[in-house]
């Protein structure tokens, strides 16, 4: 296999190996989180230990960065197969500067919410983070599908990274009031589909893309009419 192609592969084998197992452990300690504090609220007593709630925000905390990572690993391989194959670093390397110190400017912005203790810091942060994620998702390369947005793999994978942000930029709200409680579940709950639908469109998008050295076969296919070249045809000049 060619270094493109294993590199292709990074992004998709850390949300398998990595984030979809964080994804049910923090879910499963949402659930037990939540039946705790009705069991207490109706009938007394829960069986179910106080530490649920800890475990459900300390696994959120590393949940927002494996999100946040993963979407920058699945744009940056997009954007700089794109530097190289337009040879921007010679036509515009300002552009490529600017590349690079966004992908700085949001791992920055995330390393600071998770230090911010202001509602206020916490909001430009969150803020700053997402917007890099959005900046950078806008950058040559990235396969948006903006035509079917709504089976996206990038729309789907920025709102759910958006959503992640969110929760941890509000983490203190949650303790804090009700209203916030409910609010986080319900957007988390949203979130939890769209990470079902990243799974969906992220292994139909595997199956779409080609090996390196097929892509100049594959590409001259008619996607419209779903027609290839037959064998031995000359390719078209
Ligand atoms: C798919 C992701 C997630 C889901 C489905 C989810 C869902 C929930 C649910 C159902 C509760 C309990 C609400 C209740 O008591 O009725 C909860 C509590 C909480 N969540 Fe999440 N959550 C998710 C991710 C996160 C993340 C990423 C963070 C932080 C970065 C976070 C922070 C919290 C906190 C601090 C609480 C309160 C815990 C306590 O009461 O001790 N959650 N969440
Ligand atoms: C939390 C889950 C995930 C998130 C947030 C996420 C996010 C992203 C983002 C933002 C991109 C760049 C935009 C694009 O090219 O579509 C991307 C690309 C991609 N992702 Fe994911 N992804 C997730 C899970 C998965 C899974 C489970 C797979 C497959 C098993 C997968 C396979 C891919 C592929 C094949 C690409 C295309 C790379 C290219 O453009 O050549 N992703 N992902």
């Amino acid at each position: 296999m060619e270094i493109a192609d294993f590199l292709g592969l990074l992004h998709p084998a850390i949300a398998v190996i990595f984030v979809f197992p964080l994804i049910g452990t923090v879910v499963n300690f949402a659930w037990q989180t939540r039946q705790r504090r009705l069991q207490n609220l109706n009938a007394g007593k829960s069986k179910i230990p106080p530490v649920v709630g800890k475990e459900h925000k300390q696994l959120g905390d590393w949940l927002t960065s494996a999100v946040v990572g993963l979407t920058l690993v699945g744009l940056a391989y997009p954007i700089g197969k794109n530097i190289i194959k337009q040879e921007l670093w010679n036509k515009a390397n300002f552009q490529v500067i600017f590349i690079l110190l966004m992908f700085v400017a949001t791992i920055a912005s995330l390393v600071l919410l998770y230090q911010a203790k202001q509602p206020l810091w916490r909001g430009v942060f969150a803020t700053l983070t997402g917007a890099g994620l959005v900046i950078l998702g806008c950058q040559d390369g990235v396969y948006r599908l903006t035509s079917e947005w709504y089976w996206s793999h990038y729309y789907i994978g920025i709102t759910a990274a958006l959503l992640m942000i969110f929760s941890l930029a509000i983490v203190q709200d949650i303790y804090k009031s009700h209203r916030w409680r409910i609010i986080h579940t319900i957007l988390n709950c949203v979130a939890l589909l769209l990470f079902i639908g990243q799974g969906l469109t992220g292994t139909r998008d595997l199956l779409q893309i080609p090996l390196s050295w097929q892509e100049s076969y594959v590409y001259q296919c008619d996607y419209v009419n779903k027609t290839c070249l037959k064998p031995n045809t000359p390719a078209p000049k």
